[in-house]
């Protein structure tokens, strides 16, 4: 057998001198290889082997079954539909004669050694058509995570029209039974957890609306069984860069297969590939994991840490930040902003943002979006007396915006009513009463971006809230080229993209948060271009404990923004100031209160919080998350923070209610060193990690709504 070994992309032979390629993590292994039709088939997704004979043969592993293709059920890694083949296509096309079948086999392959991962490129080819189906493997090998996305060529010259074009597909272990975990919710309630057993047949989580959506995210795990818990079981898990129509199928088939596709939606999709153009799906990252859900999420987080989050600011700790959207909403002006700063600065806070209402004729939802200049009725001498006012204070300055937005009542709309999607003969539903811009039209990425570079260039702003509020509805291009009608999805998606990577490369100091009416927007695709999420318009601090379990699952705890509140209309509760305050530390701290309102007494206290979320922010931001109780399964929740060399942990503690006159429980916690002491920052009592994992520590709280911080330190 001969190796030839980049990385830990292995180009190799089956025993029976079969052509195969394996993937090496750290601790797994993913290995598919050619069978005797030149197609390529699934072959090992799980823990590393010892040896590339390990892996076994590519090709058939199923019994033949009446009506399947006569070789037996395929496994294949990328299959296109055409001939005998019924799972989810990753690739449907027309081609220009009409011929609506896919045929494709291997052409060649390549391993990238120059990149920041190695890659592995396997080219496919249309048997009679001038189409090639690059299949790109990038291998996190550290984070033990496969990337995997498709690049369709048209190398004739006629169009071919591509209506599936998905990122991947995921083969598990054939003859077992699985269980599915998504993450779904609406606005004010994102991120939920649910589970189910995988039946047979599919189950397909989307989004239809235009952005990732609050009602399902593009994220999955499956365990085997049903029986992983968060520190057992193996777990297999993946999440989507993309930031629009999207949708993962977990397909379960009578012969054993249970499969997970993944990509750019194929409803209301369809490309027009010219001759000499390509098409390049979004990226599918997925991973597998012996030690559960909490480890599955530990990868991820780490991999958004390392690779996906803007370089400029990976290794920044993002600063606590105010706003003053929940206080005065769209009645801004100088004096309210700066009476808010000046108790924002008091505390502590490092970045004031002001939210909406700023700009146009924006006195409600009503009116002004698409209008970018600065409402002179608010702010007489322009923004920079603020700016300048809250610098004067220490404190640097960010602003809202909702660039892909109009309102019927703006000028924008009364000079560019054609800039909107639309059907001509249908009425053009509004949505929080605005209208969605075509982000596919050159004029209306180059109006954007010269608002955005204005507003950037002749001011001090260090932070941007970009929103989003309104999932799409009529989606008319009456312009469109012949042919290019449904484009308009996909070319939203890449409009903003484009705008994202010229704004940020263009102004390198500037940070970015992703909100769309609250976690409607959070995947990994925009992860590129921002610092944070919103992750939820319900600042309740008892849901968001909730939320964040399920966020937490995908997505990294830094990248979580959530703002300490005194309103909850949403709930009516009212905690305390320390349970707000712990509950917002758990990610990237916010302010959002009516601090005019509060008194000595509670702004000493809010002083304090800060000063020591400022203390364990770098293990908080950048350590490693342990879920170590849940409220889905009582009334703690418990979230375990270890910064990277195990000599700091941090642990949050949350109850619900007392029950029971009980008040005490045992925490076990992880990820320490189990030689090194640690002691407990406030007492005297030191502990080995060893103690602190196997025994735990015993945490008291009595009442409803408590909680409570410890901070550990290694001797
Ligand atoms: C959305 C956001 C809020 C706020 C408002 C402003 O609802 O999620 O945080 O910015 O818009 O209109």
């Amino acid at each position: 057998m001969s190796d030839s070994i980049h990385s830990a992309i292995v180009a190799s032979t089956s025993p029976a001198g079969r052509p195969i390629w394996l993937l090496e993590g750290k601790r797994t292994a993913y290995a598919f290889g050619l069978d005797r039709f030149g197609c390529l088939q699934h072959m090992y997704w799980g823990p590393r082997l010892r040896a590339a004979s390990d892996y076994g043969e590519p090709g058939p592993a199923l019994e033949r079954f009446a009506h399947e293709r006569v070789e037996g059920v395929s496994q294949e890694e990328y299959p296109a539909w055409g001939d005998i083949k019924y799972l989810e296509p990753c690739l449907k096309v027309a081609f220009a004669d009409g011929v609506r079948s896919v045929v494709l086999r291997y052409a060649k392959a390549a391993i990238l050694t120059d990149g920041e991962a190695p890659e592995l490129v396997i080219t496919l080819a249309d048997e009679h058509y001038p189409l090639l189906v690059d299949l790109h493997y990038r291998l996190w090998r550290e984070h033990d995570l496969i990337e995997r996305f498709a690049v369709m060529r048209n190398t004739g010259d006629a169009p071919i029209r591509l209506e599936q074009t998905l990122s991947a597909l995921w083969h598990l272990p054939l003859d077992e039974t699985y269980r599915l975990r998504t993450l779904g919710g609406r606005w004010g309630g994102e991120f939920q957890i649910s589970e189910v057993s995988v039946p047979l047949g599919k189950q397909i989580i989307e989004s239809r609306r235009g952005i990732t959506s609050a009602h399902a995210n593009p994220w999955f795990g499956i365990d085997r069984n049903g029986s992983a818990s968060e520190t057992h079981g193996d777990v297999w898990f993946g999440a989507l860069a993309y930031s629009g129509n999207w949708k993962i199928v977990v397909e379960r088939n009578a012969y054993g297969q249970t499969m997970v596709a993944g990509g750019i939606h194929d409803f209301d999709h369809t490309w027009k590939l010219d001759a000499g153009e390509s098409f390049t799906t979004p990226s599918f990252v997925a991973g597998f994991t012996a030690e559960g859900y909490g480890d599955a999420s530990r990868l991820l987080h780490r991999y958004q840490l390392d690779v996906v989050m803007p370089r400029s600011t990976a290794s920044t700790l993002l600063p606590v930040l105010y706003n003053s959207w929940y206080v005065t909403e769209f009645d801004v002006n100088f004096e309210n902003q700066a009476a808010a700063a000046r108790k924002a600065a008091d505390l502590g806070v490092e970045l004031f943002v002001m939210d909406d209402g700023w700009f146009g004729v924006r006195d409600d939802d009503t009116s002004g979006l698409g209008d970018w200049s600065v409402d002179k009725r608010k702010f007489p001498a322009g923004l920079t007396p603020l700016i300048e006012y809250v610098n004067s204070l220490g404190m640097e300055f960010g602003i809202w915006v909702e660039p892909e937005m109009v309102n019927v009542q703006s000028d924008l709309y009364a000079r560019h009513p054609d800039w909107i999607y639309y059907f001509p003969t249908r009425p053009r539903s509004e949505s929080r009463n605005q209208l969605v811009l075509n982000f596919g039209r050159a004029d209306v990425q180059a109006f954007v971006l010269s608002f955005m570079h204005e507003l950037l260039s002749n001011h001090k702003i260090r932070f941007v809230k970009w929103d989003m509020n309104r999932s799409f509805s009529e989606p008319g291009y009456p312009d469109a080229e012949d042919g290019r009608e449904r484009e308009v999805w996909v070319r939203h998606v890449q409009g903003l993209y484009r705008i994202f990577a010229e704004l940020r490369e263009a102004h390198p100091e500037v940070m970015f948060e992703s909100c769309s009416s609250g976690g409607g927007r959070v995947d990994l695709g925009i992860l590129r271009y921002v610092e944070d999420f919103w992750m939820s318009d319900n600042v309740d601090p008892l849901d968001n404990l909730l939320m964040y379990e399920g966020y937490s699952m995908a997505y990294a705890p830094k990248a979580k923004m959530m703002w300490v509140n005194d309103a909850f209309h949403w709930t009516n509760r009212s905690p305390s100031l320390t349970f707000r305050f712990h509950q917002a530390m758990t990610g990237a701290l916010g302010v959002g209160a009516n601090l005019l309102r509060w008194n000595a007494e509670e702004m000493a206290e809010a002083r304090e919080h800060i000063a020591t979320y400022k203390r364990i922010r770098p293990i908080v931001q950048h350590g490693s998350l342990y879920r170590l109780a849940s409220l889905r399964q009582g009334d703690w929740a418990a979230f375990q923070y270890v910064s990277a060399d195990a000599t700091e942990t941090v642990v949050l503690v949350f109850l619900h209610a007392s029950r029971y006159g009980a008040s005490r429980r045992w925490l076990r916690l992880q990820g320490l060193a189990p030689d090194a002491q640690y002691r407990i920052e406030g007492a005297e009592t030191v502990l080995s990690g060893a103690a602190l994992m196997a025994r735990g520590v015993q945490i008291e709280l009595r009442g409803d709504l408590q909680s409570t911080l410890l901070h550990l330190k290694r001797l």
